[in-house]
């Protein structure tokens, strides 16, 4: 049996974070308060395979609230709050969870959550849901399941296209009040987070080139402006590419871009979108980051190879140097938000939280008659949770009068 938690002293200190996140996600605590006096999740068992962060722990203690039994595990091996993992373990959460678990450590602590029979499966990546699929057995109880994030979506559709998918899975990355917030304003700003806390460094003056400008990386580009640095945007999409050429920045190929680039952020969700070539061709000095979800859009095998000697310089900072020239990587490669900082803020992930708790609901209440197949959020929630973030913030929008919604499905003037 391996170890669950890192330290179980740690809870107060856990309690402290979980409460400073709860005062600020008041969409989802809103959310949850709505449907506390009903527990609509009584005896069901809920599988958590999501970061363990202080955002994290206001969800499980809201599906607590509702009656589920949650076992959590983590959705990177090194993204785990120690202290977290030790707050929730106290308040009876099964965790197995913890930072720098190996990749075998790592499988384990998913196939914990798996062996206990969840019927309702949350992930983040969908390294659970493909461990699901692996085994029979581990898929047997499970009516259904939410995936967070994009790359998570895409190896889900995968399983669907394949015709192997066992279970519904509703698309929570998908819902627009999800990917519109999280992705573009959580990731961009955390992943400075997370570089400014590795680097120390400036960023206004700086050539930061953003790998992808999709939703995680239009986030990262607009930040990089805000702190004045100069943006070069690489893309594989014609249309991303254009859009980020209108909205105002430099766009290239990254063969180009590799000799001009200061610090590098890769948000595509592909691999091997900075190779050795690339690396070959970087300025001494030249800073690498990954936002996307795995840690395969660097290729860090590459970087080991070329290098004569490797050191850390500071927390989640490894100096290469190579023959010719040093570079750094921050947060060896990973997801660098969660690994140099402490992932996307309460008020982002409370928008994103409330999408999963409400598919999770969503999944429970439909048991049975949600054909095996991805599902998008459907519009209510989302909906639902776009009204609920507005009058948590106190923000009143107008809505359309009779005569507007007549002249909008009409065809005379
Ligand atoms: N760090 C976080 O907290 C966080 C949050 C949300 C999503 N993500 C992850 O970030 C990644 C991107 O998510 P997204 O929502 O922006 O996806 P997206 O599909 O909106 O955008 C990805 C973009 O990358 C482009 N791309 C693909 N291959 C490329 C290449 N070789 N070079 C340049 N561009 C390329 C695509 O054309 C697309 O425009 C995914 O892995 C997702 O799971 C991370």
């Amino acid at each position: 049996m391996i170890k669950q938690i890192a330290d179980p002293g740690l809870a107060d200190e856990g309690e402290a974070a979980y409460r400073w996140a709860y005062n600020n996600m008041p969409t989802l605590s809103k959310t949850i308060e709505k449907s506390i006096s009903r527990k609509p999740l009584t005896g069901r068992k809920i599988g958590v395979c999501l970061h363990v962060t202080k955002e994290t722990s206001v969800l499980i203690m809201g599906l607590k609230s509702w009656g589920a039994d949650v076992y959590l595990c983590a959705a990177n091996p090194l993204s785990t709050q120690d202290h977290i993992a030790a707050y929730l373990e106290s308040q009876g959460v099964k965790v197995f969870a913890w930072r720098g678990e190996t990749p075998e450590e790592y499988n384990e602590c998913i196939l914990n959550i798996l062996k206990v029979g969840p019927s309702i499966l949350m992930d983040d990546g969908s390294d659970a849901h493909v461990a699901a699929h692996d085994n029979s057995q581990h898929s047997a109880t499970i009516i259904g399941g939410t995936e967070e994030t994009t790359t998570g979506v895409i190896r889900i559709r995968a399983l669907e296209e394949a015709g192997n998918i066992k279970y519904p899975v509703i698309a929570v990355n998908n819902a627009l009040t999800k990917f519109l917030f999280d992705n573009r304003y959580g990731t961009g700003q955390s992943t400075f987070d997370g570089i400014l806390r590795a680097t120390s460094l400036l960023i206004a003056g700086k050539r930061v080139v953003v790998c992808g400008y999709g939703w995680v990386g239009k986030g990262i580009a607009q930040r990089a402006r805000g702190l004045g640095a100069l943006v070069t945007v690489t893309e594989v999409d014609p249309f991303k590419g254009l859009e980020a050429r209108f909205d105002g920045f430099e766009a290239m190929p990254i063969a180009d871009a590799a000799s001009r680039g200061d610090i590098f952020i890769t948000a595509t969700g592909m691999k091997g979108v900075i190779r050795k070539e690339h690396i070959s061709a970087m300025k001494s000095g030249a800073i690498l980051a990954n936002a996307g979800h795995f840690d395969v859009e660097i290729d860090v095998t590459a970087l080991e190879n070329i290098m004569v000697r490797k050191s850390t310089v500071r927390s989640n900072l490894e100096l290469y140097e190579l023959p010719n020239k040093n570079l750094y990587l921050v947060g060896s490669g990973r997801i660098a938000n969660l690994v140099a900082a402490e992932g996307h803020p309460p008020e982002v992930m409370s928008l994103s939280f409330s999408n999963q708790i409400l598919s999770a609901l969503y999944v429970a209440e439909n048991e049975g008659k949600l054909e095996k197949r991805v599902h998008d959020v459907p519009k209510e929630i989302d909906q639902q949770v776009a009204v609920t973030a507005l009058e948590a913030q106190g923000i009143r929008i107008d809505s359309p009068t009779q005569a507007q919604l007549d002249y909008a499905k009409s065809w005379q003037l």
